[in-house]
C-alpha cells in the first residue's frame, strides 16, 4: 500500500510540485508556524503527510494540522502499527524529504543519539531518506554545549539545517534560537530536494557543465619545515564542489592543505601554493562556471630558504613578503577562457554588504558570496554559516545554515542562473 496515494495534489509548476515531504512537528511554541509551512508547501504541489509528538499537540491542534495538510496526522506508534503493516517505517520511506520543524533541543538530542520513544523519532531513526531540521528553542538552550554537540553530530550525520535565526523569543529573550520563516524553510526543502530526482532518468540541471572550484588555504613555505598558513578548513568549498556534482556538473576542485576527503564524482587536484593553485586553475579551463572559495594567502616569502633556518643566537630573521596571484581576478577578467558564471567568497568582519559590493566590481566576478567572520560568529572552521549572496544591483540575505546547506542552495541558483539563459 502506498501511504501517498490518497492525496490530492495542487497542480503548480513548482521544482516541488510532486514532492513528498514529512513533516514531523515537535513540541515548541514555534509549533504553530508549521501551519502555515504546510500550506506554502501544498501551493507548490507538495504532499504533507504529518507526524505531531505529543507536545506538539499542546500547541496546536491535530485537527488543524489535518486540514491544511489535507490528510490524516499520525500521533502514535501503536496506533500506526496497528493500522498497516510495518506502518512506522513504510512512513518514514515513503517520503522524498523529513522535514522536523520546530525541532526542539530534546528532539535534536534525541536524534543524535539514535533514541527512538516515540511515532516521530522512530520515523527519523528508521528513514533512509535525507533529514532537514528547523531548530527552535529559547536562546540559552540552543546555545548549550549540549545542544551544540548534538548539532554538530547531527550534521556528521548528513542531517541538514535551516535557522535558526535571531530575534523576540516567545520566553522574553532575545538572540539565536527563532525557527526559521515558513518561506525560508520552503527555500531549505528546493535546496535538499535539488540534487534528487522525481524521476531517475531525468536529465540533472548541470549535466554538460564543468565547474571548477577553489577551496582551502594555502600554505607559503618559509623554509622546508615552516610555512604561513591561515585557518581555512576548506569545508564550505568542499561542499560546493560536491553540490554541483550531485546536480551533474562535471567538477574540477583545486584543494590547498586540509583534512577534509576528496568529494566523491570530484575531480580533484592538490596544491599546496597560491602560484600552484593559480596554475592548477589555469589548467583546469574551460569551465562554465567557476567558485573561487579558497582562503588564498595575500602574501608569500619573496626567498624561502632551502634548508631549515636554524636559531644562531641572533637577532630573530626578517621575512620580506610579496604579494601572492590573484586566482579570483584572474579567472574573471581572464581574456580568451573566461567561465560564464565567475563566484567569489568575501569574509570580512565588518560593513560585510558595502566591502563585498566594492569587492565584487573590484575582482570583475559575477556574484559573490559575503560573509561574517568575526571570531565570535564561529564561522571560521565551523560548521554552520550565515551568508548574504551579491548580485550586481541586488543581494539576498539568507538564513543561518550548515555549510552543505548553504552550498546547495548556492548550486541551486547557479542551476537556476543557466536555465534561465536557455
Ligand atoms: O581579496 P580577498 O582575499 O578578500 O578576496 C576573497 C576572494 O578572492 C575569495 O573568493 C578568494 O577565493 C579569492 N582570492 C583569490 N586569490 C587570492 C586572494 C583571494 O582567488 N590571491
Amino acid at each position: 500500500m502506498c501511504l501517498w496515494t490518497e492525496y490530492a495534489l495542487v497542480s503548480s509548476s513548482s521544482a516541488l510540485s510532486g514532492r513528498r515531504v514529512l513533516l514531523i512537528i515537535g513540541g515548541g511554541i514555534a509549533a504553530y508556524k508549521s501551519l502555515d509551512l504546510i500550506r506554502r508547501l501544498r501551493e507548490r504541489g507538495v504532499s504533507v503527510r504529518a507526524i505531531m509528538t505529543r507536545a506538539a499537540a499542546e500547541f496546536v491542534t491535530p485537527l488543524s494540522v489535518s486540514a491544511v495538510s489535507e490528510t490524516q496526522v499520525h500521533q502514535s506508534l501503536f496506533d500506526l502499527t496497528q493500522e498497516a503493516e510495518m506502518g512506522h517505517i513504510q512512513l518514514s520511506r515513503d517520503a522524498d524529504l523529513l522535514v522536523v520543524a520546530p525541532a526542539t533541543a530534546h528532539m535534536m538530542a534525541q536524534m543524535a543519539h539514535g533514541l527512538a520513544s516515540d511515532l516521530a523519532t522512530t520515523a527519523l531513526l528508521a528513514t533512509d531518506k535525507p533529514v532537514l531540521l528547523a531548530p527552535a528553542m529559547n536562546v540559552r538552550m540552543w546555545t548549550h554545549v549540549a545542544t551544540q554537540r548534538n548539532l554538530a553530530t547531527l550534521i556528521a550525520d548528513g542531517v541538514s539545517v535551516v535557522g535558526p535565526g535571531d530575534g523576540n523569543m516567545a520566553c522574553g529573550e532575545f538572540g539565536p534560537g527563532r525557527m526559521a520563516e515558513p518561506l525560508e524553510i520552503v527555500a531549505a526543502i528546493e535546496a535538499k530536494l535539488a540534487g534528487t530526482s522525481n524521476n531517475a532518468s531525468s536529465k540533472l540541471p548541470l549535466s554538460g557543465k564543468h565547474a571548477l572550484v577553489t577551496s582551502g588555504p594555502t600554505h607559503e613555505p618559509i623554509d622546508p619545515v615552516r610555512y604561513l598558513a591561515n585557518r581555512s578548513s576548506g569545508k564550505q568549498g568542499h561542499a560546493i564542489a560536491a553540490a554541483l556534482a550531485k546536480l551533474g556538473a562535471q567538477t574540477t576542485l583545486v584543494a590547498g592543505p586540509t583534512q577534509m576527503a576528496d568529494p566523491a564524482g570530484v575531480d580533484v587536484v592538490h596544491v599546496e601554493t597560491a602560484r600552484e593553485m593559480l596554475a592548477a586553475c589555469e589548467a583546469a579551463l574551460p569551465a562554465d562556471i567557476a567558485v573561487c572559495a579558497a582562503a588564498v594567502a595575500d602574501w608569500r616569502v619573496e626567498h624561502n630558504a632551502e634548508q631549515k633556518m636554524k636559531k644562531d643566537g641572533k637577532s630573530p630573521p626578517s621575512l620580506t613578503l610579496v604579494e601572492n596571484p590573484d586566482i579570483l581576478k584572474t579567472i574573471s577578467r581572464h581574456k580568451s577562457q573566461r567561465p560564464a558564471l565567475v563566484i567569489g567568497f568575501a569574509a570580512e568582519t565588518e560593513n560585510v554588504l558595502a566591502y563585498a559590493q566594492a569587492k565584487r566590481t573590484r575582482k570583475g566576478c559575477d556574484w559573490i558570496v559575503a560573509n561574517d567572520v568575526s571570531p565570535d560568529t564561529g564561522i571560521m572552521g565551523g560548521d554552520m554559516n550565515k551568508v548574504h549572496l551579491i548580485f550586481a544591483e541586488t543581494h539576498e540575505d539568507w538564513p543561518q545554515l550548515s555549510k552543505g546547506d548553504v552550498a546547495d542552495r548556492l548550486v541551486h541558483r547557479i542551476a537556476d542562473y543557466f536555465e534561465e539563459l536557455v
